[in-house]
């Protein structure tokens, strides 16, 4: 029998993310841009034979970690050389786009800086610096060339609960935020070409899609009907998709939670009763200097409106301690609008100036253990809401689509409607599927529950294509 062709000499890709949940859905997009190029992933940096650090620069926190993980990439590197291999090493992401060329100098071992709209030339560059080495720079806009170019998924089981970017970049140019900078100008996919992505997903087993942008409810595109396409029309369109069960979209803003957005949560049972809406800050004084384009009162409002359409939805935000000018009352307005809503989850920050963002040169920059004790005010009030949302759902039987193997042995784990972690004994085979859970506890982060026996078993997941 004549010998098997001789693969060609696989090489191996190790992607580390940063951030976001736009950011992993980039990190997925690029390991499947590089694969026709012979690269399969690996977990192990030292087996790699490129390593791409996918960066986040929101914070100076975030950003600080990627010049900590190059020190690391430095060590795996010089131990592959040792070993007569060579390693590339190439930064993506908003640190990439941000600080460019300036990357290259500071850590002159990158060989590739790529920013977030340029992904699809990631297999040209990455061919290039193996050819001829030194330090290539991609950082242009616009969104429409990354979409348009990035391969299709790949065949294969998806995850019960997958992502997809429908809208990207920013207008809103909030003076603390590198978003505008970094994402570019807002730029939303064409509805056509999101249904097709979100098919083939449930095609392939995902029964949740969580759309992403940054901006997402400013979501706007032209349809192949010619009509303008909201992301209410967009999610009401997808609710039809044969295999999607449930629906979310973050990140929102308060300016563009218009009336049928809000009305589609009593309206369309697919979308799930949750809603990130960040407010930032309560004082009015602060959200103008912040260029929020709305008030405590707005957002008030809103989240009224949004609860007389969905009672039991729960809400979740975004909150920054300590931005110029701060005073003790600004913060007591804060701690009073975030009790007064009453968040089911909330993420909140210490103020970071950002270079070449407005608000890092006002003046009255906050101290830091001034930030420090605002933050520890506020958690303490939000983890008691988070709480007692939690505890509000005991004794509750919850649909929950499990997604993977729980912490112990013999669990598993998913999502209830409302986002919360859940935790059961059951079969592995559940994971995939939806079932309904009757919710016995509340842990310090997750719940968990006994699967209601009653509840029909619609077998194995197949994967379609
Ligand atoms: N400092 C602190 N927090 C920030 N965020 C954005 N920029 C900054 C900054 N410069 C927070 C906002 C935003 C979330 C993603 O990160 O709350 O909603
Ligand atoms: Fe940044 Fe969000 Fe403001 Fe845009 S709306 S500038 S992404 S905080």
């Amino acid at each position: 029998m004549a010998a098997p062709p001789e693969r060609p000499s696989a090489k191996k890709v190790h992607i580390k993310t940063f951030g976001c949940q736009m950011n992993a859905y980039d990190s997925e997009r690029m390991a499947e841009a590089l694969a026709p190029s012979g690269y399969a992933l690996t977990r192990d940096p030292e087996e790699a034979d490129l390593v791409i650090l996918n960066t986040c620069h929101i914070r100076e926190k975030a950003a600080e970690k990627v010049y900590s993980e190059l020190g690391r990439v430095r060590l795996a590197k010089a131990r592959r050389k040792a070993e007569g291999r060579d390693t590339l090493v190439a930064v993506a992401g908003c640190v990439a786009q941000a600080e460019g060329r300036e990357i290259a100098a500071r850590a002159p071992l990158v060989d590739i800086v790529v920013g977030p709209q340029s992904y699809h030339r990631l297999p040209d560059l990455v061919a290039e610096a193996a050819r001829n080495g030194g330090s290539l720079v991609a950082t242009d806009f616009p969104a429409e060339a990354k979409f348009a170019h990035l391969p299709e998924r790949p065949a294969g089981k998806a995850p019960a609960s997958a992502f997809v970017t429908v809208q990207e970049g920013c207008d809103k140019f909030c003076t603390f935020c590198v978003v505008p900078y970094t994402r570019g100008a807002e730029f939303s996919r064409a509805p056509a070409e999101i249904v097709g992505e979100v098919t083939k997903l449930a095609a392939r087993g995902a029964s949740e899609i969580t759309l992403l942008g940054q901006n997402v409810n400013a979501y706007r595109a032209e349809g192949l009907d010619g009509a303008s396409w909201s992301l209410a029309r967009l999610l009401r369109r997808l609710a039809e998709v044969p295999g999607i069960e449930r629906l979310r979209y973050t990140t929102s803003h308060p300016r563009d939670m218009d009336d049928e957005l809000i009305a589609l949560f009593a309206e369309e049972p697919k979308l799930m009763p949750y809603l990130h809406l960040p407010f930032q800050a309560g004082s009015d004084r602060i959200l103008k200097a912040m260029n929020r384009k709305h008030t405590a009162e707005d957002y008030e409002a809103i989240a009224e409106q949004v609860r007389a359409a969905r009672t039991d939805i729960a809400l979740s935000t975004d909150i920054i301690v300590g931005f110029p000018g701060e005073t003790d009352t600004d913060f007591e307005v804060t701690l009073a609008l975030a009790s007064h809503v009453r968040f089911a989850q909330a993420f909140s920050f210490k103020y970071s100036a950002r270079p070449g963002t407005p608000a890092a040169d006002l003046p009255g920059q906050v101290p830091e253990t001034v930030k420090r004790e605002r933050l520890a005010a506020l958690q303490a009030l939000l983890d008691k809401d988070r709480h007692a949302f939690d505890r509000a759902t005991v004794g509750r039987r919850l649909k929950v689509l499990f997604e993977g193997k729980g912490r112990k042995p013999g669990q598993i784990a998913g999502r209830s409607p409302y986002l919360q972690a859940v935790h059961v004994e059951g079969p592995a085979e559940l994971i995939g599927q939806i079932a309904e859970v009757d919710i016995l506890a509340a842990g310090p982060n997750s719940l968990t529950g006994v699967i209601n026996s009653g509840f029909e078993w619609r077998g194995p997941v197949q994967a379609a294509v």
